[in-house]
C-alpha cells in the first residue's frame, strides 16, 4: 500500500478531549500544520461503538474528515491492565463516567482510578500491577484514504494517585524505569516517552518525511 503524505495546512483534531488536543498541538507544532479541534468547528462527536482502539479512531477520523472536508486526525487511547485481562482498554473513558448533571463534568478520573485499584485489590496483595497505555492514531482524508499507527508505553500502577500534571489516569501510572507517575513528570518528559509520542513518531516517519 502506498502511504500518503500530509501537506502543510489545516488539520482537524477529531477530539473533544482538551488534554489530548493540547498534547497533539505540541506534537504537531514543528510540521507546519494548523490544528483546529472538532469542537472549535462545531463538529458532532460520533459514538465510539468500536471494540478496538483502531475501529474507534477510524470512526472519529472519518466523521471529522467528512464533516469538515479537511484531513482529520483522531486518537483513541486507553489503559490496559494485565491482571484485568486488558481492561479498561477501549472502555477507559467509560470507567470515569458519572451521572451527568447541569454544569457538571460528567467524568471523574479519581473515581475511575479507584475502580481499577478496587479490582486489583480484589485479586490480592501480590497481584501483577503491570499496565500499558495504548494510543492509536487514525488519519483520514475526505476522499476516504486512511493511515493508522499504534503506540504503547509500558509501566505499572501505583496507589494512591500522585501528581497534578497531565490528565486522565496519569496520577497512577509509573512508566517503566522511572519511580514518578506521569502526573509528576514534566510534560515535555511525558511527551518524549508516552504512547502518544510513540504513535506520533511512526506517523511523522510515514506522513511527513
Ligand atoms: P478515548 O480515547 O477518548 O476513548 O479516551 C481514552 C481515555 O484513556 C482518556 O480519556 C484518558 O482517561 C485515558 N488516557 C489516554 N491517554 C492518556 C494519557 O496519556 N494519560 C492518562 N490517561 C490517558
Amino acid at each position: 500500500m502506498t502511504h500518503r503524505k500530509l501537506q502543510p495546512g489545516k488539520l482537524v483534531i477529531a477530539s473533544h478531549n482538551a488534554g489530548k488536543v493540547r498534547e497533539i498541538r505540541v506534537l504537531l507544532a514543528p510540521f507546519g500544520i494548523e490544528p483546529i479541534s472538532a469542537g472549535e468547528l462545531g463538529l458532532p462527536e460520533p459514538e465510539e461503538t468500536g471494540t478496538s482502539f483502531a475501529e474507534n479512531a477510524l470512526l472519529k477520523a472519518h466523521a471529522s474528515a467528512q464533516g469538515s472536508g479537511l484531513p482529520a486526525l483522531a486518537d483513541d487511547s486507553g489503559l490496559c491492565v494485565a491482571a484485568l485481562g486488558g481492561a479498561p482498554g477501549v472502555y477507559t473513558a467509560d470507567w470515569a463516567e458519572t451521572q451527568k448533571f447541569e454544569g457538571g463534568p460528567g467524568r471523574d478520573w479519581y473515581m475511575a482510578m479507584g475502580k481499577v485499584e478496587g479490582k486489583l485489590a480484589e485479586l490480592g496483595t501480590d497481584t501483577d500491577r503491570s499496565a500499558y497505555f495504548v494510543c492509536t492514531l487514525a488519519l483520514a482524508w475526505p476522499d476516504g484514504h486512511t493511515e493508522i499507527f499504534e503506540g504503547r508505553v509500558q509501566g505499572g500502577l501505583t496507589w494512591p494517585p500522585r501528581g497534578l500534571l497531565g490528565f486522565g489516569y496519569d496520577p497512577v501510572f509509573v512508566p517503566e524505569g522511572r519511580s514518578v507517575t506521569f502526573a509528576e513528570l514534566d510534560p515535555a518528559e511525558k511527551h518524549a516517552m508516552s504512547h502518544r509520542a510513540d504513535a506520533f513518531r511512526q506517523l511523522v516517519a510515514t506522513v511527513f518525511s
